[in-house]
């Protein structure tokens, strides 16, 4: 089993330009048992901050470029879970703390930074963190999964989606959904249906499928028909424009809207209003428009495949549905939410392990990919907890191979680590000389990934007994 400590989950992310001072205070952090990593500049720090869950940042006042002081006001201008800041100087002084703290900073340290106070400092501001969380999590949970329409999330970018989903629900512009498949796009667009009006649930949803659509049927499909000369057809077909009325058209994988269509959509949204084909008065469009993609429209664009005038037209209000591989700490909510959902009460809960290994996974196929792989270890499951030995096949780290590619660094780790040892049948030091490490560090790897060195076990067995 992996050690657990009490600061599992936590991540720390130390900004200073001395790449000494930085390295210093990441290796004491570490130490204490946090996750942590470095950087030499403000803007660094940003760019992590918007690929990663980072709770709390360390960083240095004066610094070339973007300032400590800089960076506080950026990270405080992010979402209400924004990372907790701590900034430490050398040059302290009670004006610059006092504007620090005033600004939002959590505490102020001086340099140099005295390994203790470190440690303690960092230790309050995690604790003010997982109490923020559980505060989080249950007002979440108050506000119950109806109220946020089965959407479940509670990390700092599913808090974001939320903030943007309740912006944009009070306006009628279009809004744009990104993020790649399975990452909830289509929640997103029925919460902004929901969050429109109280009234929501008796206006229409119309969902188009805009891959499904070919040219020849997508116009009378959208616009309606009133020629009355369709095929078995008798008198006027109704449009999904028409049909929205007053509700919402979800157009979905827009990207694929034929050429000859996105021209007509463009009318509509410019001037809301269409014809059916057949049909010489033109007829009021009052649906709002979301559309969701999981391409690069942009890209399309380059290539001539999207109008671009079509792409601002939708592009007014963007939302994007971050890939659940960078916000990790949602899995053990949607784990139990779709154990809730799927397991017909037979099942509890997944095991500490098996929360672990599948937040350590990329899930390239996203929350859908999640979804499936809890469907198929409820099947297998014979007790009222998920366990290791319930993860299918496809979600075991790979020996070695092309697909290692796509695992986190710990997994590609703990699969070298699981061949070595059996290619050396069970001698640690054998397996250490193999892999080039010490046998000191090979123990404490093995004890790090929780490969079992009593008993010789079976590749996968080792590799899921240990997530
Ligand atoms: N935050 C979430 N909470 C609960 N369930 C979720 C969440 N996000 C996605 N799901 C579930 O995952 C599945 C995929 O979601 P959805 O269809 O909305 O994804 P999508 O982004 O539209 O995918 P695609 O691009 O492939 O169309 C659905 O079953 C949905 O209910
Ligand atoms: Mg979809």
């Amino acid at each position: 089993m992996l050690k657990r400590t009490a600061h599992m989950g936590i991540s720390v992310l130390v900004v200073d330009d001395d790449r000494a001072v930085a390295e210093y205070c990441r290796l004491t952090i570490a130490e204490a048992g946090y996750t942590v990593s470095a950087v030499y500049s403000g803007a660094e720090a940003l760019e992590v901050i918007e690929r990663q869950e980072i709770d709390v940042v360390l960083s240095d006042v004066r610094m070339p470029g973007m300032d400590g002081v800089r960076l506080l006001r950026e990270i405080s201008a992010l979402a209400d879970n924004a990372p907790t800041v701590i900034l430490m100087t050398g040059y302290a002084s009670i004006a610059s703390a006092v504007e620090a703290v005033k600004l939002g900073a959590h505490e102020y340290i001086e340099k140099p930074v005295q390994p203790q106070r470190l440690e303690n400092t960092i230790r309050r501001a995690a604790e003010l963190r997982e109490v923020r969380a559980r505060n989080l999590l249950l007002r979440f949970q108050l506000e119950a999964a109806d109220a946020d329409h089965g959407m479940w999330g509670t990390s700092r970018a599913m808090l974001a989606v939320r903030e943007q989903i309740l912006r944009v629900a009070g306006r009628t512009q279009p809004v744009l959904i990104t993020g790649e498949t399975g990452t909830g796009k289509e929640l997103v667009a029925r919460a902004i249906h929901e969050h429109q009006d109280s009234n929501a649930t008796r206006r229409p949803f119309i969902t188009v499928d805009c891959g499904a659509l070919s040219e020849s049927i997508a116009e009378s499909e959208l616009f309606g028909d009133v020629r009355g000369a369709y095929t078995g057809a008798v008198g006027e077909r109704r449009g999904l424009l028409e049909s929205s009325a007053g509700g919402t058209l979800f157009l979905d994988e827009i990207g694929e809207l034929p050429p000859a269509i996105q021209v007509k959509l463009l009318r509509v949204l410019q001037d809301r209003d269409f014809r059916p084909l057949g049909s010489d008065t033109a007829r009021r469009f009052t649906g709002r428009v979301v559309a969701a993609t999981n391409r690069d429209l942009t890209a399309k664009n380059a290539a001539n495949e999207f109008r671009p005038d079509l792409y601002y037209r939708l592009n007014v209000h963007t939302i994007h549905v971050p890939p659940l591989r960078t916000r990790s700490s949602d899995v053990p909510l949607l784990v139990r939410h779709f154990i809730q959902k799927h397991g017909e009460g037979r099942v509890l809960a997944a095991a500490p392990e098996v929360n672990d290994f599948l937040c350590s996974l990329e899930w390239p196929g996203n929350v859908r990919e999640l979804e499936n792989c809890i469907i198929r270890m409820l099947a297998h499951c014979q007790g009222r907890v998920l366990e290791a030995k319930d993860i299918p096949a496809a979600q075991q780290p790979p020996a070695a191979g092309p697909a290692a590619e796509y695992l986190g660094l710990r997994e590609a780790e703990r699969a070298a680590i699981v061949a070595a040892m059996e290619q050396a049948q069970g001698n640690i030091s054998a397996a250490a000389r193999q892999l080039g490490i010490s046998t000191a560090t090979m123990y404490r790897k093995l004890a790090a990934c929780g490969v079992a060195t009593t008993q010789r076990r079976s590749r996968s067995a080792a590799a899921a007994g240990g997530a």
